[in-house]
């Protein structure tokens, strides 16, 4: 173990977060019943320019009306590069003091960002007299942001997520892509030529960079990494594969953009019972060991350690904060 010990965020279920647009009330009704771990209310992208103004007011009286003591909710601010977010953030924490868990800074680009907002935040806080203290959410969506992420990461004590926004990256990057995440075609090697000159074509993971960068900086800093949008909505097996490949990567989540979306990854990002059971042998074999001064055993054939250990109780504690909830 490094010297170093890394403080982790508080913790919070955010296998699903439902991204809803704030120009829609009745969206919000459905969204404050929904079985999602996580609502973000959108004042950003969802959200015509026309409609900004409406949408705030939407989305203050959605967080005074509706009841969301069953979910961590969270307001998507628009960027620091617009003139909207200043009073996204004031009349938002004004208008609905001590109702938000997050606020979520779309495009962070700059451990600077987060310092501005931070520097915002708190003077609100302190004039309201607020007593539920806000965490951000950091959406980690252009060339400026994955370049910067570990300093993002590390830019503020109320940092509590970093999302992988695949849409904004993919134009940020002039990706040769127009689908919201989701594999590409033409992302593929080919396999040399059998026998016969046949060759196998094996489909890459285009976002497997960024997502891996990304998850590093987040595990290194104590926060959650969350993978993005799924944009089609019609393919519940394309979004479930991308959820499994984020989960096995460390990944503690997914947007789900339609509520169809929730149980996909609520589902994805539970370990099974049979993964849960496995962990508990594996400490009960470990505990063992130690019994018997023994820094390694065999359990079904394998070879476990203490960095086995570490992994099983990782397991463990997910499942009960998920019986917790
Ligand atoms: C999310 O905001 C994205 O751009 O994917
Ligand atoms: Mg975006």
């Amino acid at each position: 173990m490094s010297f170093t010990i890394i403080e982790q965020c508080p913790p919070r279920l955010n296998r699903s977060e439902l991204a809803v647009p704030g120009s829609n009330s009745k969206f919000l009704e459905r969204a404050a019943e929904s079985a999602a771990d996580v609502v973000f209310l959108d004042l950003e992208d969802a959200v015509a320019p026309d409609d900004k103004v409406s949408a705030r007011h939407n989305v203050i009286a959605a967080l005074n009306d509706l009841d969301w003591s069953q979910k961590t909710i969270s307001v998507r601010v628009n960027g620091l590069d617009t003139h909207y977010m200043y009073r996204d953030v004031v009349d938002v924490l004004e208008g609905a003091p001590d109702k938000l868990d997050l606020l979520m800074i779309p495009k962070a680009g700059t451990a600077a960002d987060v310092y501005a907002v931070d520097m915002l935040v708190t003077q609100i806080e302190q004039a309201t007299k607020a007593t539920r203290r806000i965490g951000f959410e950091l959406i980690i969506e252009t060339a400026l942001g994955m370049q910067n992420v570990h300093e993002i990461a590390a830019a503020s004590r109320r940092n509590e997520s970093l999302h992988f926004g695949v849409a904004d990256y993919a134009a940020s990057t002039k990706a040769r892509t127009t689908s919201m995440g989701g594999p590409n075609a033409d992302y593929h090697v080919l396999t040399d030529p059998d026998e016969a000159g046949n060759r196998d074509v094996h489909w890459g993971d285009m976002w497997h960079y960024p997502m891996a960068r990304m998850e590093v900086a987040a595990r290194a800093n104590g926060l959650r990494p969350v993978d993005g949008p799924f944009g089609d909505i019609k393919d519940p097996d394309g979004y479930t594969a991308q959820a499994n490949r984020g989960s096995v990567l460390g990944y503690e989540g997914k947007w789900a953009i339609h509520p169809s979306q929730i149980e996909l990854a609520n589902g994805v990002f539970s370990p099974s019972e049979a993964e849960v059971t496995k962990a508990k042998r594996i400490i009960e074999a470990m505990e063992q060991a130690h019994k018997e001064g023994k820094g390694a055993v065999t359990l079904d054939g394998r070879l476990i350690d203490l960095a086995s250990i570490k992994q099983a109780e990782v397991m463990v504690k997910k499942a009960e904060q998920i019986a917790a909830s």
